[in-house]
Parts: structure tokens; sequence; C-alpha cells
């Protein structure tokens, strides 16, 4: 039952030969990089745990979706009215980017966390300004059992011509405070198959 419950949540990302984005870049913004691959797979739930140890793949990196730990109620209402769902016919190219965050983000209070990643840094405030262009999803990876090398997996998908407004997007984020707390990010694009 406890794992069934984790299962619908239970996200895979499989860099490989296989799957249905074709892997066009892979740089590391900060800390070690992940080996190319050519493709990525993503796979729900517990699954075919004998695909994610096929020789052919080089990393897997897993993550569930969970509840909101920041956002307040009218934040909420905006993202929701605003936002579009991963999976738009347009949305052709992705970015899968791992990240993680240093001890010190980890050892502060959820209130010391909020006031860095919102007040100071407006986080959604300046994520906001991209949607519905970018479509979002954040999968946690510290709740696994699994020793995970990263605390999140962020995907976003777009069209090709709203590829430069998302790399704006990631110059703004990445010279905000929050990001100084950013020991490991990976940034990977991919193009639809
Ligand atoms: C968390 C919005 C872009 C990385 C969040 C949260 C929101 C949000 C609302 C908080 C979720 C919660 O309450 O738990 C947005 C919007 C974006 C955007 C609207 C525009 C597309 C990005 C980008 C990255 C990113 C481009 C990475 C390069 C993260 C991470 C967290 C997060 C790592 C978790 C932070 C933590 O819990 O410490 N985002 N975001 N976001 N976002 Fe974004």
């Amino acid at each position: 039952e406890a794992v069934h419950a984790v299962n619908s949540r239970l996200f895979s990302f499989c860099g490989g030969l296989t799957g249905d984005w074709m892997v066009t870049s892979v740089r590391a913004i900060c800390g070690e990089t992940l080996p190319d691959a050519e493709r990525l797979h993503i796979h729900q739930g517990l699954g075919n745990a004998h695909e994610a140890l096929s020789s052919d793949t080089k990393w897997c990196l897993r993550g569930v979706t969970s509840n909101d730990r920041y956002v307040t109620r009218p934040e909420k209402e905006l993202l929701v009215a605003k936002q579009a769902p991963l999976g738009r016919a347009t949305a052709t190219h992705a970015a899968l980017i791992p990240i993680r965050k240093s001890a010190a983000w980890w050892a502060m209070t959820q209130d010391e966390r909020r006031a860095l990643f919102e007040e100071e840094s407006q986080h959604i405030k300046i994520g906001m300004d991209y949607l519905p262009a970018i479509a979002r999803r954040l999968y946690h990876c510290r709740d696994l059992e699994s020793k995970e090398p990263f605390d999140f997996l962020t995907f976003f998908d777009f069209a090709p011509s709203d590829e430069p407004l998302f790399d704006r997007m990631l110059e703004r984020l990445r010279s905000t405070r929050e990001w100084s707390f950013v020991d490991r990010e990976v940034d990977i694009r991919m193009k639809k198959v």
C-alpha cells in the first residue's frame, strides 16, 4: 500500500540510447556534470527496473511530484490561472535541470527558506513572467530512499521559438541569492524525436 501510493508520483529520467527526447546538449552550470547521452527516456512508476538497468543507460535520476512547500494561496491562484500543462503539441523542445542545494540551505528553517526564495530572490515573481510559454514540473528527490545525487529535478517544455525566453529566465534566476545555495546544477536540453 505504501509503495503503491508513491508509485504514480515517481518518475525516472534516464539518459541512454532510447527515449522520446533527443539530447542536444549537457552542460554543467555548477559542480560535476553528467555523462553525455543520446536520448532521454522518462518513465513513470516503479515499473520496469530492467530498462533502467540496461547497459545502454548512462544514468537514471529519480524524483517524486509532491505538495507545494513555499507557495502562498494568492501565488498559487495566479500560477494556476497562467500556467500551461507539459506536453503541448507545440512544445517540441525541453530542458531537464537537476539541482542540488547546499547543507546551509537545508539547515535553514522553512520560514527562512521561504523569505530567501521569494521575498528576496523573487523566484515565483520571475517565473510568472514566462508563463504560459514555458511549462514546468518540479520533482523532489530527497524523500526517496535511494541515494539520489540531486535534491530536485526540474523539467520544462516550450516551443523552439521560446528557447531564448527560457534562457533569459535562467539568467535572472541564476543571479539571485537563492542560486548561491545551488551547489550542483546540470542543464540538459533536448528536442522531441
Ligand atoms: C520551486 C515556480 C522556473 C527551479 C518553485 C516553486 C514555484 C516555482 C511556485 C515553489 C513550489 C513550492 O511551493 O514548493 C516557477 C515558475 C517558473 C520556474 C513559474 C517559470 C517557468 C524554474 C527554473 C528552475 C526552477 C527555470 C531551474 C533552473 C526550481 C527549484 C525549486 C522550484 C529547484 C525548488 C526549490 C526548493 O524547494 O528549494 N518554482 N519556477 N524553477 N523551482 Fe521554480
